[in-house]
């Protein structure tokens, strides 16, 4: 049975939520679902803005089907050809043979590339700054490369200053009834999994969202409509600092992430050590994560919240600990930069993981490797002792100056 909410008085929310899906990309944990978003405008035209997941196919095509209420589909706009928002397409072009698909080049290509249909002749293909007039609302088109596909773009409805903002301003997360930020604690209960979000789908791609914010500051926002997550209608230049924060790798806040990597827990012991002196020392809000139980999309996400890690691992393989590794990886992937990083290291016999944990870090983007790096054999004896505590010293003072 649909499941349907008024946007606006002419636009209608008929996209769905899947709390049944583990792992969204087949690799980022969920437990609190996602939405698909998706959105019909009913002027003199008709006019869908994306379509859905296949997971959620079926309620999407209800709504649509209640949306319209007889009326045909005139077009399709498709921001952003990923899976999770056009897995549903195909479906939709057969049911609705007389809908025109409207998209740029690359979306067009890319409609070919996942679909055995020829829809040459029912593409409006659209460049930066294009319009689409169909009634009352006229849709501009903006181009956002890398944010997150090459294709993807957002539409700007210059009537109700609305910006259909694909995988922007998205976030993890199923719909509970409530579709607007303004209808929940969004700062409380959603801005960790939207850091989440956006670090690990389009963290890397810094210079692309900062691009596509450029674009949006030249236009009057009254409502942000993403692919994923709540509608912005109040409120939207807070949730567009964060993305000026998150894109300029600018952290949120000046304090400590504790990452470590531990395999009989005496490096988490040494972990441990230095986050107490921290704390004596006036730092507030710590946070350390044993890396083998955390999501690594968690700790990327506080990796780019916190402006100074400390990485301590286990010496493993005459390597850094495998998910130590995986981290250090995956924030290089991301593109982390400007953050300040202690090193820890353990080896019962040869330590080698802060040299290679460095030449992780060394070969990111202006990333600065505090001195005092504390190795440990085995276990914390006295002297160690001693030097995590001259490392807590150098690191408080540069938390706090
Ligand atoms: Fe929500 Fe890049 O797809």
């Amino acid at each position: 049975m649909y499941c349907t909410q008024p946007v606006t008085s002419d636009i209608l929310f008929v996209g769905a939520s899947d709390r049944r899906l583990a792992k969204f990309e087949n690799v980022f944990p969920i437990p609190r679902g996602v939405s698909y978003n998706s959105y019909l405008v009913l002027d003199e035209k008709t006019v869908l803005m994306d379509t859905v997941d296949k997971a959620v196919g079926d309620r999407f095509l209800e709504n649509l089907a209640h949306g319209l209420d007889g009326r045909p589909l005139d077009y399709v706009v498709v921001n952003h050809m990923e899976p999770d928002h056009c897995a549903t397409l195909g479906e939709l072009l057969r049911r609705y043979p007389e809908v025109r698909i409207v998209g740029n080049a690359k979306t067009i290509t890319m409609i070919g590339q996942f679909f055995d249909m020829d829809v040459s002749g029912r593409c409006v293909t659209v460049k930066e700054g294009d319009t689409l007039s169909t009634g009352r609302h006229t849709f501009t088109f903006f181009m956002a490369p890398m944010v997150h596909w090459p294709e993807v773009m957002v539409t700007y409805d210059g009537a109700d200053k609305i910006l259909f903002s694909a995988d922007a301003f998205g976030t993890f997360g199923a719909l509970n009834g409530n579709i607007f930020a303004d209808q929940m604690n969004f700062e409380r209960d959603w801005l960790d999994d939207a850091r989440r979000y956006y670090t690990n789908i389009v963290g890397k791609y810094g210079a692309q969202v900062q691009a596509l914010l450029k674009k949006a500051a030249g236009l009057e926002i009254a409502c942000i409509c993403p692919l994923h997550g709540p509608i912005w209608r109040e409120n939207t230049e807070w949730f567009i600092g964060k993305y000026q924060q998150w894109s300029t790798y600018t952290p949120e806040c000046r304090g400590a992430a504790i990452f470590c990597g531990s395999i009989y827990g005496n490096t988490e012991n040494a972990a441990d050590i230095l986050a107490n002196r921290l704390a004596e020392k006036g730092v507030r809000d710590i946070v350390l994560y044993d890396v083998s139980h955390t999501d690594v999309s968690q700790l990327v996400s506080e990796a780019f919240r916190c402006s100074h890690l400390v990485l301590a691992s286990a010496t493993y393989n005459g390597a850094i600990f495998t998910p130590m590794e995986n981290l250090l990886l995956d924030l290089k992937a991301h593109n982390l930069q400007n953050r300040t990083v202690a090193l820890i290291d353990n080896g019962t016999w040869s330590a080698q993981a802060a040299r290679q944990m460095g030449d992780i870090v060394g070969a990111m983007k202006n990333m600065t490797v505090l001195e005092g790096t504390v190795s440990l054999k085995s276990s914390v004896k006295a002297d160690k002792r001693e030097a995590l505590e001259a490392l807590a010293d150098t690191l408080a003072a540069d938390i706090l100056k």
